[in-house]
């Protein structure tokens, strides 16, 4: 299966033109269409509708996980309504199986990595942090124990590893993901992870159990070619 995916999209009504045009091959390069979070810029459904038109124009499967900005207007239960009512698959801790290949998906959250991962001690506050973090791994680890398939992909927002985060400034680090979530993929296995979030991080990576992890935010895939939307993997 060929899965083309990208992340980060942050679409606005303005960029309706660019992105239809810009999404006019994906049907011939590839099986399914992956959206890692930040469909819109600020969560809004008159985001959301535009984006939607160019989506199911596509037709191709789409699955996607919701990013930070698609929360931040507190509709993003209205969001994945209409997602869902248009066809789209949407992952909040939950799986999906096409074709043989299983995806498990998740918004996931921030928290840090290896030694910095931040733990549940001290003030209220800080607890419900952390829950908020362990809560999405928690999520999915749910996601991933559904899939009965051989293939895996894992879809999330946030990173689950340092090494795809490296070239942002070194202070947001703990605000781009968390290694909790590796933990999870480590656990189950996977052939293929990817993530948005850190538009500015590096494209490869693996966790500590060697799976391979990709950063597809469109400003990091079109640094490295300025006319890609997307990024194509054979599973
Ligand atoms: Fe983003
Ligand atoms: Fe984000």
């Amino acid at each position: 299966m060929r899965v083309a995916a990208t992340a980060d999209l942050h679409f606005t009504p303005a960029r309706f033109s660019a992105l239809h045009d810009q999404l006019n091959r994906v049907r011939d390069e590839a099986d399914v269409f992956v959206l890692a979070g930040d469909l819109t810029n600020f969560g809004r459904p008159d985001e959301m509708e535009p984006l939607l038109n160019v989506l199911v124009r596509l037709r191709l499967p789409v699955i996607v996980v919701l990013g930070n900005h698609d929360f931040e207007s507190g509709r993003e239960v209205e969001l994945m309504r209409m997602l869902t009512q248009e066809g789209i698959k949407v992952l909040d801790g939950s799986a999906y199986e096409r074709d043989g290949v299983g995806f498990a998906g998740t918004k996931g959250f921030v928290g840090g990595f290896g030694r910095g991962v931040l733990t549940a001690f001290g003030e209220p506050e800080i607890k419900t942090f952390v829950r908020a973090s362990i809560d999405e791994a928690l999520k999915l680890e749910r996601a991933m124990s559904q899939l009965r398939t051989k293939k895996r992909v894992v879809v999330l927002h946030y990173a689950p590893i340092l090494a795809t985060v490296e070239g942002e400034a070194h202070e947001i680090y703990p605000f781009l993901g968390t290694s909790r979530l590796a933990e999870v993929i480590d656990r189950h296995g996977a052939d293929l992870v990817v993530h948005g979030h850190a538009h500015n991080g590096k494209c490869d990576g693996k966790t500590a159990g060697g799976v391979p992890v990709h950063n597809v935010a469109i400003t990091l895939l079109q640094s490295q070619n300025p006319s890609a939307v997307y990024r194509v993997f054979d599973v």
